[in-house]
């Protein structure tokens, strides 16, 4: 394969208690004996449990998010065993924690510690201090305080990066919103014993100093970079008849995440749905935004592949969606490939690459065994190009939408490629 990739393994909400009480077949005997019955037919988060950790030990996952929403009720005793059956599962340690990132989730958050009237920052971020704690063993992996950024290097060495940064969105769950002083002096007067004249909402909101330090590190190198939340930039696709449960300030995060110089690949859970969500200024040299959503993780979860050319220019990224079957099996039932270049200039390495590449391909010709299709419309004799020179250049074209390349993403080296030429 020309080029190379980063791959990042994206899980969503893990809700462990529903998680782990899936059970699989078509169990109408409830006497039938039940450690017999998983032995036959193990429940559905073994299965996935099982597809997580082969892709971990096959090696060619250079990142893991956790997009929150560990637990169900923000009880903490309760996401303590969450965090330690993640750390299980992905067998992590101290040398994972560039590589790792996880975030709150509003499900996640106890409502009992949430100051009913904030007065400074540290208040209001005061709720999320039992989850980091919960995280002891790994203490860099949740910031929620920060902006925390690291970067990912590419699994075979070459020297390909992402940026790779988390933030909170759960900043407003739990929050109050206060009844007008009105309401509050009749209640009281009424004999209200309430200390709180309020409602609490689940109110998701990013703090502009976190949006501020995104929008300042993604103009940075490297040149593509990945961005982990909980809640989703837009709004579902499902209507939805509830108050201040999107980001409140959703636009304002998608109109500076969308315009930075940078590809921003922003991951996020929480809709236990599973998107991909393209959002383009117009602009050159802007975006584009890609928003990725992930399952809940009873359903499975993705491994997002960034693809770089030789010359490591991010080309775009393919999202393989591994899903549970019905009958059972974790597979890889769909992938959605996003190109990174608005137009197709810009998805070549360098402005002078497109024309030369069209003038390079004119040219070529020979004993391409793997490309058949190709050599049979090329008619001159003269062999301009190597094989790898010639994959690298077919796969930059892929990425420009001018040929299009049957099997793609080709995780084996195929015996040959189905070409067309989409050059209009
Ligand atoms: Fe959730
Ligand atoms: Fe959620």
């Amino acid at each position: 394969m020309s080029g190379t990739a980063i791959r990042i393994l994206h899980l969503g909400d893990l809700h462990l208690d529903e998680f782990t009480s899936g059970q699989f077949g078509d169990r109408k005997d409830p006497q039938f004996p039940g450690m017999l019955a998983d032995a036959v037919a193990p429940p559905e988060h073994e299965r996935v449990a099982r597809k997580i950790s082969r892709l971990l030990t096959e090696g060619s996952i250079s990142g893991i998010l956790l997009s929150g929403d560990l637990t169900s009720r923000g009880d903490l005793a309760k996401y303590e065993e969450a965090v330690s059956y993640v750390i299980d599962l992905l067998r992590l340690s101290t040398e994972d924690q560039e590589r790792f990132h996880v975030v709150p989730g509003n499900h996640d958050v106890n409502r009992k510690l949430c100051n009913a009237d904030p007065k400074d920052e540290a208040a209001l971020l005061s709720k999320f201090a039992p989850l980091e704690a919960a995280w002891s063993s790994l203490p860099a992996v949740m910031a929620p305080r920060e902006v925390r950024s690291t970067h990912l290097d590419s699994a075979d060495g070459v020297k390909a990066q992402v940026g790779l940064h988390s933030v909170n969105s759960c900043v407003g769950c739990g929050e109050h919103r206060m009844y007008p002083p009105e309401i509050q002096d009749a209640v009281r007067a009424a004999g209200g014993e309430s200390s709180v004249f309020g409602e609490q909402m689940d109110s998701p909101a990013i703090l502009e100093r976190h949006l501020s330090e995104l929008a300042e590190r993604i103009d940075t190198a490297p040149k593509v970079h990945v961005v982990l939340a909980h809640h989703p930039l837009l709004p579902q696709a499902a209507p939805r008849f509830d108050v201040y449960t999107e980001l409140v300030n959703g636009g304002h995060a998608r109109t500076v995440l969308s315009a930075r110089r940078h590809p921003v690949l922003y991951c996020h859970g929480h809709i236990h749905d599973d998107p991909v969500e393209i959002i383009r200024t117009g602009r050159p040299n802007q975006g584009p935004l890609v928003c990725i959503s992930a399952p809940e993780m009873k359903k499975g979860f993705n491994v997002i592949e960034i693809a770089f050319s030789d010359d490591l220019f991010p080309l775009g990224c393919i999202v393989h969606e591994h899903r549970l079957t019905t009958g059972g099996a974790v597979e890889r039932t769909r992938f959605q490939v996003v190109p990174f270049a608005a137009d197709r200039a810009d998805a070549f390495s360098d402005p002078a690459t497109a024309r030369r590449t069209l003038e390079l391909l004119r040219e070529a010709a020979g004993p391409f065994e793997r490309f058949l299709v190709l050599k049979r419309r090329l008619a001159k004799a003269d062999i301009q190009l190597t094989d790898d020179e010639l994959e690298a250049t077919l796969v930059e074209l892929f990425w420009a939408g001018l040929a299009s390349i049957e099997p793609f993403p080709h995780e084996q080296e195929p015996k040959y490629w189905k070409l067309r030429c989409l050059i209009p």
